[in-house]
């Protein structure tokens, strides 16, 4: 008999068929007359409860039932009497696959706390918590290329290894195969990278924006949804090493065009998820975060308010309120700034847009009044900056101005500028984390607990 999933067995037709079921247990308990095990398969947070009829089954077989433990089972679907199921599965048969030792398996019992679930990153995809987790992560993917196909994106993929520094933040892991403990070096000392594995220093990408761009002023309208990298040494709950971003970039866009894009966009991935993830959702809801719902309909059903930083800084500034940061004009905005804007002064997801040139990167367009640049941040409740983004510079004189004032070694840029040299036209782009999106519509805090296995600083274990 060909195997159902228990996501398949909820459906009406499916009742009085005989099935044959897989998965892991999750408890187990009865008498010596009926045993009730509620079965996991991974396919929906919903169990469904074998019933096992003790005339049927001797104890020896049973005693190997246990939490964790995988079983099959075959059967017939029948409705169930019992509260808060539709419908069980009346076992005839029933082979156990593996055991799980009650004294040693870490998930033996039920209300383990996140904490503790992170030092048992390679089990807790078996717990509801993280089903419904990675089961709305892999929805939110799907959402995100079913978006841009949908609008004729194409899909680029950019190097994960890269000789430039997009952010210019220097926050990059190196990438070599020289031996370090048997440095190759030059004449005057330095390390001798002609000797390395591409011939020069390389690193792992912290964002594909700059190849995207040469992906979209060539296909016109691309988007990156690849992993990219940040040795930054920030421990915060919103912070990863190795985290994945989307990053659509588009030709003949400008920064109003780009704001709708975001907004667009992250407004039909949250539906989405409303829409074809709710059981996760609700299950999350009830869990950990009863306003989820509610919060996640707002964002999808409100505008964005758009506003430029300098007002912004003006709003906090004359909020009254004591930040541990302090803000003036100039100030890269923190996240406890960014929330008072969302959370208590306008209550919607903000975009912030004109940021000074000094606190953004080189590529963004400078406004005319030679201060201030296209940047656009999309700030969400509970999660601060979900999306960064710009009008890119397309005057080959201005961009290459900021190259040299910010003294980025201009060899390594020489084709990065050739798309202003060989018929450069306006274009706009932005990086959304997703591990921030999947945060919001999971409801969960810390960035941790919605990567499978979450890189952050001296933490590589899983
Ligand atoms: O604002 P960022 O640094 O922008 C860029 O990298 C641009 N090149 C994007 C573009 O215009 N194509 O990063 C974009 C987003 C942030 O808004 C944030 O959501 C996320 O990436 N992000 C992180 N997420 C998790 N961990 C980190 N360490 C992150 N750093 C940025
Ligand atoms: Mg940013």
């Amino acid at each position: 008999m060909k195997r159902t999933k228990i996501i398949d067995l909820f459906r009406p037709e499916m009742i009085g068929q005989e099935v044959s079921v897989m998965g892991w247990v999750r408890t187990r308990r009865g008498n010596k007359h009926v045993q009730f095990v509620a079965l996991n398969d991974g396919s929906t947070i919903k169990n469904i409860q074998i019933v096992l009829d003790m005339s049927k089954f001797s104890d020896e077989e049973l005693r190997p039932v246990t939490t964790g433990s995988s079983i099959h089972v075959t059967g017939r679907l029948v409705e169930s009497m019992g509260k808060g199921q539709t419908c069980e599965v009346q076992a005839d048969t029933l082979e156990v696959f593996g055991t799980a030792d009650v004294e040693t398996y870490p998930l033996q019992k039920k209300g383990h706390t996140l904490e503790f679930l992170r030092e048992k990153a390679h089990l807790r995809p078996r717990t509801n918590t993280f089903g419904a987790v990675l089961r709305v992560r892999s929805t939110l993917a799907f959402a995100i290329h079913k978006f841009f196909n949908e609008r004729g994106f194409f899909y680029l993929n950019t190097p994960l290894i890269t000789a430039s520094d997009c952010e210019g933040a220097g926050a990059m892991f190196q990438v070599t195969t020289l031996d370090l403990n048997n440095l190759p070096h030059t004449e005057d000392g330095a390390v001798d990278f002609s000797a390395d594995f591409f011939g020069k220093p390389t690193a792992l990408t912290v964002s594909g924006q700059l190849e995207g761009e040469l992906g979209a002023t060539a296909l016109g309208a691309i988007y990156t949804f690849g992993p990219t990298f940040r040795a930054e040494n920030s421990n915060t709950p919103r912070h990863l090493s190795e985290f994945w971003m989307v990053e659509p970039e588009v030709a003949f866009n400008d920064i109003y065009d780009n704001m709708d894009l975001a907004e667009d966009f992250i407004k039909y991935c949250i539906n989405y998820a409303l829409e074809n993830c709710r059981d996760d959702i609700d299950f999350l809801a009830q869990m950990y975060d009863k306003e989820l719902v509610d919060r996640l309909k707002f964002v999808v059903e409100n505008e964005f308010v758009r506003l430029p930083y300098t007002e912004g800084v003006k709003i906090l500034e004359e909020s009254g309120k004591k930040f541990e940061f302090p803000v003036y004009w100039g100030a890269d905005l923190q996240s406890e700034h960014e929330r008072f804007l969302v959370e208590e002064h306008f209550k919607k997801p903000v975009i912030l847009t004109d940021y000074p040139k000094d606190i953004k990167a080189f590529y963004m367009k400078l406004n005319d009044d030679g201060r201030t640049v296209r940047a656009m941040d999309v700030l969400f409740p509970h999660i601060g900056e979900i999306i960064g983004g710009s009008e890119r510079e397309a005057d080959y004189d201005k961009l290459l101005g900021r190259i040299e004032e910010l003294n980025i070694p201009m060899k390594d840029m020489w084709w990065y500028l050739d798309t202003r040299r060989y018929g450069t036209v306006p274009h706009s782009g932005f990086g959304l984390g997703f591990e921030r999106l999947v945060l919001f519509v999971t409801g969960m805090t810390n960035i941790r607990d919605v990567i499978p296995f979450p890189r952050t600083p001296g933490n590589a274990e899983f």
